[in-house]
């Protein structure tokens, strides 16, 4: 169904690297940071931090990235009641947000993030309200104000119905005609809404500090998917299309909204899971799956606990999904480049079913504690594939590669730059632009750290400890070391008293640079690294035989320390590179990307069409940012040209950045 040559491979881990029109350095607040309890108010907790006792830069609010009053007033349910219309390529209806009062009637306006949505009328409790939307302001957008006249008592239930259309500028959907899609029946729709654009799909608290329980109501002539439990009885047929229903009882934050439809069908792949996609890739799909889902599945519950969703279930788009995989509940939203037809790059998936708890259950509580729901999650997936795959050699092998993602992505901003630090202040700043392996791997570096700390054993028992303590909230990072100190403050656990002690938590959260290189079996890299150590050699003639053995990871192992080369290669070396290990033309494109980025170094301008090429294939923004970014320097006419040709089919997202990155932003 997908189409644009569906690609093979890709595994895992590196994200796209920083952007270089980053801002390079901001002002630094002098706020300091304090814990405060998650049910304090966020006026409460603003005073709490501006006069703590600690000497952090972070934004002097809980969420810099919400214009919403959550402190007043916090969504409890909302209920969904949307229309795809694909011929005007928007969503229309109402959304009804049921908003508890947080203070006695002191509250006289409910405010809610808005992100060029239009808006058609309000009302509150069933009766017209006065409304406004006021001026956009970057980056959070348009708040709406919603006059409450007579406040609300503190716990009193207020309804809000709001009648809306998504416009074209929305950044949270891409819509694709049937000719973009493989079978070509239908056209095809599916929304991201990480970390700041569920605000572009209705007004709503867009705050990952505030969580819903759901209730969608979706009409479509096609098959729908949702991040809530398929009501399968309650899905009717109105003439052309049908209304589906899903609910979502676990609370969850706004940016877990999701939805996608078009040709979808579906096959299981496991006791608690399908897998949905077009039909003509079903079948690669299902085979791609099937041996991995329960046994992902089994692993995270032995390490945490059993999993409080009901299904799991994987939504494979098409190559043009920004995102290598998108932790939407019930339902996964991949990139089709994981079904490599070797099983190779399904790590994804375990990521995403980890999310199930770090993120989705445990969240973290604004864009500037990002690191609590991906270095978690990044440890968790490691965890899970070693228990898998047979032990502590994978995990160090998947910490290496990630350690050296992390090396790349703090030299390209600056080893002084804010994004390197583990907790980013995000006040003025865009979610999207802070977006970097920096948060997946110092935090991952962190959780690992304490888990070499205390010991696995002991720590295995705070895991399910921490995650139970915050299931269905939201944190921050300073939450996270009172609960840690405070469960290990127990009685059983007062010999490990000086080495918790000597944590340095504002140097971890708040230092730029890496963090302390831990030690590392090397057992599956060495061999990448010896293979690397011999292309030194000018006279080295390569063989296939040199990596055929290989997983496509320690391919990619290998690849990184040629990059690394003080000198880069010759052209020859280059090609002969490609051919002996059929890089070229290589269906996987994390081997295909890690290449090209060698050629590109080499200024072997017969690859460069490969990169155009490659750029027309995938649009993931790990590889696409990246490839545009190198393409850029070596050959600028054919980036613009590239992202020009293919601008409709990159997401908005990922069209967005790459204008940023090239410098050709409105
Ligand atoms: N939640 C992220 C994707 C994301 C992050 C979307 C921030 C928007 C804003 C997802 O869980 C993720 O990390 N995906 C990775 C997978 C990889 C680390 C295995 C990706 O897309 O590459
Ligand atoms: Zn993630």
């Amino acid at each position: 169904m997908w189409g644009r040559g569906l690609l093979r491979g890709a595994k895992f881990a590196q994200l796209s690297s920083p952007s270089p029109s980053s801002p390079s350095s901001r002002p630094l607040l002098s706020a300091a940071a304090s814990a405060a309890p998650s049910n304090l108010l966020s006026s409460q907790y603003q005073r709490g931090r501006w006069f703590g006792s600690s000497t952090a830069n972070m934004a002097p609010v809980r969420d810099p990235n919400t214009l919403s009053n959550y402190d007043a007033w916090r969504t409890r349910h909302t209920t969904a009641n949307l229309k795809i219309d694909f011929t005007d390529k928007c969503l229309r209806g109402s959304v009804i947000l049921e908003l508890e009062s947080q203070t006695d009637k002191a509250s006289k306006e409910i405010i809610l993030d808005s992100s060029y949505v239009a808006v058609n009328s309000i009302k509150l409790n069933s009766a017209p309200s006065t409304w406004e939307t006021k001026a956009r302001t970057e980056p959070n957008g348009s708040p709406v104000h919603i006059a409450v006249p007579e406040g609300a008592a503190k716990g009193e239930v207020v309804k809000v119905e709001i009648q809306l259309a998504t416009t074209d500028k929305c950044t949270a959907l891409q819509w694709l005609t049937p000719a973009q899609t493989s079978n070509k029946a239908a056209p095809f729709m599916f929304s991201q809404c990480q970390a700041i654009h569920a605000r572009s799909l209705f007004p709503c608290q867009d705050t990952p500090d505030v969580k819903s329980t759901y209730d969608f109501n979706i009409t479509s002539p096609y098959v729908v998917v949702a991040s809530g439990v398929p009501v399968p009885d309650e899905t009717k047929e109105l003439g052309e299309e049908k209304l589906y229903k899903f609910q979502q009882k676990v609370p969850i934050p706004s940016y877990l909204f999701a939805l996608s439809s078009g040709d979808i069908a579906s096959a299981p792949v496991g006791k608690r899971s399908c897998v949905c996609t077009g039909p003509n890739e079903l079948k690669e799909s299902q085979w791609e799956l099937e041996g991995d889902m329960d046994k992902f599945l089994e692993a995270a519950e032995k390490i945490v606990f059993p999993y409080r969703w009901g299904e799991y279930n994987v939504l494979v788009l098409p190559p043009s999904f920004p995102y290598g995989g998108m932790e939407n509940p019930i339902f996964t939203f991949a990139t089709p480049t994981i079904i490599s037809g070797d099983k190779q790059n399904i790590d994804v998936i375990a990521h995403e079913l980890a999310h199930s708890w770090s993120g989705n259950l445990v969240t973290s509580c604004s864009w500037e504690h990002f690191w609590l729901n991906e270095g978690w999650t990044m440890y968790l997936e490691r965890r899970i594939l070693a228990s898998i795959h047979g032990g502590d050699a994978h995990f160090d092998f998947s910490a290496i590669r990630g350690w050296k993602a992390l090396e790349e992505a703090i030299k390209e901003y600056g080893e002084d730059h804010e994004f390197t630090k583990l907790c980013i202040s995000h006040k003025g700043i865009d979610p999207d632009d802070a977006f970097s392996t920096v948060p997946y791997e110092k935090g991952f570096h962190f959780v690992w750290s304490l888990d070499r700390l205390v010991g696995r054993e002991n720590f295995d028992k705070f895991i399910p400890y921490y995650f139970g303590k915050w299931s269905n909230k939201s944190l921050d990072s300073y939450e996270f070391k009172d609960t840690f100190l405070e469960f290990f403050s127990a009685p059983e656990y007062s010999d490990l008293k000086d080495k918790i002690g000597s944590i340095d938590w504002e140097s971890r959260f708040h230092s730029t640079g890496l963090p302390p290189k831990p030690e590392f079996d090397t057992s599956l890299a060495d061999v990448c690294y010896e293979l690397a150590e011999k292309w030194k050699g000018k006279d080295f003639t390569p063989s296939p035989s040199d990596v055929s053995s290989w997983t496509g990871n320690q391919i990619l192992v290998f690849l990184n320390a040629v990059q690394d080369f003080e000198q880069p290669l010759t052209v020859e070396q280059s090609q002969a590179l490609g051919k002996a290990y059929g890089l070229i033309e290589s269906k996987n494109a994390e081997l295909k990307a890690a290449y090209f980025h060698i050629a590109m170094r080499s200024k072997d301008t017969s690859a460069y069409q490969g990169v155009a090429d490659l750029l027309g294939d995938v649009g993931r923004m790990k590889f696409v940012r990246p490839l545009f970014r190198g393409l850029n320097k070596v050959d600028r006419e054919l980036a613009i040209k590239t992202f020009e040709k293919n601008r409709e089919f990159y997401h908005p997202i990922c069209r967005q950045m790459v204008e940023k990155d090239l410098g050709v932003a409105a």
